[in-house]
């Protein structure tokens, strides 16, 4: 889609071509400065087709005086982005019929349109457009739209084209993640994801791919991660991806996201209702793929890290079984006393692998609960930092973006839980705080570096008649990734306890678990 800024006043809009034309209005800003426009909305407020109010909408075919053939009117709640991107949603239903090339998009007088409404503009088209039709051949055929026009004033034209160039690459990137979570288990296989990983690869210059096989994740010593996919006949990946925008000295960041590309529990085995929806729980890989997609058309004076774990959690003769110990990267050994709680289990080997790139700082993305569900219900994602600044710059990018996250704890004493009797810890710590009992299983591997963790089991995807992707957290990340550019980025924490300096600055000293032995080959070669 070609989103662009025209300049325009409100008496050009009667002359305005374009296939249908969508004006936003606000029970406080409602008249447009066009004559037969404003004429049109008075006549229907006087009629009682319309009122002033949040979620009202108004069609017109041919209307009187205006040089496009069809005119929506939406009223917004309000001036803010959230508000006008609400309305956005529902003009861009009437934008998909099958002759409209070309829309245009234009706000009532003293609607300011700044930055972050052309950058919701685009989104909100991103996500009205979508259409999921890999497995299903009788799905509706995309809408035949190609551009969309929105008409500012000459004062709001640079901040609109900033929003609308980031709003399109957040659309590009969110919905790369809503079509790969969409996709069924049997078309999503780890394998899928690593080609879909390289096909970014091939198609932006920044961007560069690496993927290890199960031969290869055994030689890194990934013994956690691999006693997961035993019962699997799909193949494992681990796939490193890497965007250098910046000078090669300067600290990436590094996303990990979960890549289980169907979790059946394994021999702790789920129930069978709404299991379907396990497809989705490598909404973390997605989220981790789109971002590097919105970011590689962004450009941003960042290096990036994406690491993803990816493999199935399957039942079989050769799974692991609960009580089974297993020796991770780290070299901690892990009872798996609930193969359900797998997340975890592919995530730490990732996180120790994350040491090696010596980030600034690592953000993992997972579906990893169903307490976080329990806790935050799916508006909020599940955020755990015991870094304060992180966490912050992390909930400020979700209220940016409007995908947001909410803080929760991370004592220490959550851990406690995590005791085992014949291994270095336990894989779940009871029903009681699930979610961060899991964020503190994760936290024993990310102490080399400054680290936060989302949880988006409640986010990213939905339940019921809508059910299907979100693409959510990619508009969060991404504008985390860009507030990481120049003086704002956050410093990396020293490495070294013994770092005087370091810890004269106040951070947090920190040992850095070296892998004390190798992880033994958890499963005997498949005949
Ligand atoms: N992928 C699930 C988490 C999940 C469940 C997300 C339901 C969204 C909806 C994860 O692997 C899992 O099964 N977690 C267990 C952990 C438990 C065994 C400690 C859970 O949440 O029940
Ligand atoms: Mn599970
Ligand atoms: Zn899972």
């Amino acid at each position: 889609m070609d989103y662009r800024n025209v300049v325009g006043s409100g008496p050009e809009l009667a002359g305005f071509s374009a296939d249908v034309l969508l004006v936003v209005l606000t029970p406080e800003h409602s008249r447009t400065g066009s004559a037969p426009l404003d004429a049109l909305v008075s006549e229907a407020l006087s009629a009682g087709d319309l009122e002033l109010k949040d979620g009202q909408t108004l069609y017109v075919h041919r209307p009187a005086g205006l040089k496009a053939p069809r005119l929506a009117v939406a009223v917004a709640g309000g001036d803010t982005p959230r508000q006008f991107k609400a309305a956005i949603a529902r003009l861009a239903g009437h934008a998909k019929g099958a002759r409209l090339t070309h829309a245009a998009v234009a706000t009532a007088q003293g609607l300011a349109v700044t930055a972050a409404h052309a950058e919701v503009l685009a989104t909100a088209f991103g996500d009205a457009t979508y259409v999921y039709s890999l497995s299903k051949p009788s799905a509706p055929k995309p809408a035949a739209l190609k551009k969309v026009s929105l008409i500012t004033t000459a004062a709001e034209a640079t901040a609109a084209r900033e929003g609308l160039a980031r709003g399109q690459a957040l659309a590009a990137g969110s919905t790369l993640a809503r079509e790969l979570g969409n996709r069924p288990g049997n078309y999503c296989t780890p394998t899928g994801l690593a080609n879909e990983a390289r096909q970014l690869g091939k198609a932006f210059k920044h961007i560069k791919v690496e993927v290890f096989d199960r031969a290869a994740i055994e030689k890194i010593g990934m013994g956690s991660f691999l006693s997961v996919t035993n019962g699997s006949a799909q193949p494992p990946r681990f796939i490193v991806l890497r965007y250098d925008g910046a000078a090669k000295d300067q600290a990436p960041v590094v996303l990990v996201g979960k890549g289980i590309t169907f979790d059946t529990g394994g021999i702790s085995i789920k129930p069978a209702g709404e299991m379907d929806e396990m497809k989705f729980d490598m909404g973390g890989a997605a989220s981790v793929l789109g971002t590097f997609r919105a970011v590689a058309e962004l450009k941003p004076k960042v290096n990036l890290i994406g690491l993803v774990p990816t493999c199935e959690n399957m039942p079989s003769g050769t799974a692991t079984k609960p009580g089974d110990v297993v020796t991770s990267l780290s070299g901690q050994t892990i009872e798996v006393l609930n193969t359900d709680a797998e997340g975890r289990l592919i995530l730490c080997d990732a996180l120790t692998y994350a040491e090696r790139f010596k980030p600034a700082v690592v953000v993992d993305i997972a579906t990893l609960t169903g307490a976080c569900v329990i806790a935050l219900g799916h508006i909020h994602s599940g955020l755990f930092s015991a870094d304060d600044e992180l966490a912050q710059s992390l909930e400020q990018a979700g209220k940016t973006a409007g995908d947001t996250a909410w803080r929760m704890p991370l004592d220490d004493e959550y851990g406690d839980a995590l005791k085992s009797n014949f291994a270095d810890l336990g894989n779940v710590g009871g029903r009681a705080g699930g979610a961060i009992t899991a964020a503190v299983f994760l936290s024993k591997f990310a102490k080399a570096y400054r680290w936060a963790h989302l949880d988006i089991a409640g986010t990213a995807w939905k339940s019921g008649a809508a059910k299907g992707g979100t693409g959510r957290p990619v508009p969060l990340l991404t504008h985390f990734v860009l507030s990481q550019q120049g003086k704002g980025a956050l410093v990396p924490k020293q490495a070294k306890a013994t770092d005087k300096k370091a810890a004269g600055k106040g951070a947090v000293a920190a040992t850095v678990v070296k892998p004390t032995r190798k992880a033994p080959a958890r499963r005997a070669a498949k005949a």
